[in-house]
């Protein structure tokens, strides 16, 4: 497609991202790995200003994965407490800008104090509307289908849902991003090239994004570059070019 050709205004309405990288970044540095997941943060900081910017409505963050908890101890002890500094930090910030903050994932393994800050976290911003950003932690895509599969089926068991009227919007209302338009773009930053169970329902049709670029290193430019590579695709759903063509 030729640059000219693109709309101006092809902008994702969600955006969804694998942060990864902070631990090769640190490690190239001779840092802890710890170190890595703090620097993270600025990252962080730099994507939701970007994506208010460019009024992406859902923004959807891979923090913290199912798998992750198999990580040393130590490691896994510095996130908890950088978690917990983060949401003490950047909440006022966050609320002042109109941003919505919600936390996707099995939160019940987390202690008690963490849980208070995100359910906390997420009343106090309930009703903004700049921008929703969804947190995953402890979060596995397949655990979403399943936790969806079973409320549904304790629906049929009670007699209130009638299992052959089930259809995938219904299912997608039983998911964590029910309500949320689908995930346009899907961005891994840090050189592999996999999903690692990360919204395995939502992903149906987003376009894949992959950078070599170590999660730290994100900011404005490379999110820039992901969005402009969006712009120039062409999204079928099945159907020919010339039949999207013409619809469009
Ligand atoms: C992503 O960075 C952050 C989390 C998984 C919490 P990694 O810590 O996976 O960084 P690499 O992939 O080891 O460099
Ligand atoms: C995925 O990254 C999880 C997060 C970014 C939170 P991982 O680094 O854990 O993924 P794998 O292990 O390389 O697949
Ligand atoms: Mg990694």
């Amino acid at each position: 497609m030729a640059t000219d050709s693109i709309p101006v205004l092809r902008v994702p309405r969600h955006l969804a991202i694998i942060m990864d990288g902070n631990g090769r970044w640190a490690e190239r540095r001779r840092r802890p790995r710890s170190f890595g997941h703090r620097e993270g943060q600025k990252a962080v900081r730099a994507t939701v200003e970007f994506c208010r910017r460019r009024g992406i409505g859902v923004l959807t963050l891979f923090a913290f994965s199912s798998e992750n908890w198999k990580r040393p101890e130590g490691e896994v002890g510095a996130l908890m407490q950088l978690f917990l500094h983060a949401l003490d930090r950047e909440v006022d910030e966050l609320h002042a800008n109109g941003v919505r903050i919600r936390f996707i994932g099995d939160l019940a393994p987390f202690s008690p104090e963490l849980r208070q800050r995100m359910q906390r976290a997420a009343e106090r911003t309930a009703g903004n509307e700049a921008l929703v950003v969804n947190v995953a932690v402890n979060y596995g895509g397949r655990w979403e289908i399943v936790e969806a599969a079973r409320t549904l089926a304790a629906a049929a068991a009670r007699g209130e849902l009638d299992p052959a009227t089930l259809d995938e919007a219904g299912f997608a209302d039983a998911t964590c991003l029910a309500g949320q338009p689908p995930v346009d773009l899907f961005i891994r930053t840090g050189g592999e090239r996999r999903i690692s169970n990360f919204l395995l329902w939502h992903v149906a049709y987003a376009e894949l994004y992959f950078t070599d670029t170590l999660w730290p290193d994100v900011d404005a430019e490379v999110l820039g570059a992901a969005l402009a590579d969006y712009a120039s695709r062409e999204r079928r759903y099945g159907l020919t070019s010339a039949q999207v063509r013409a619809a469009g």
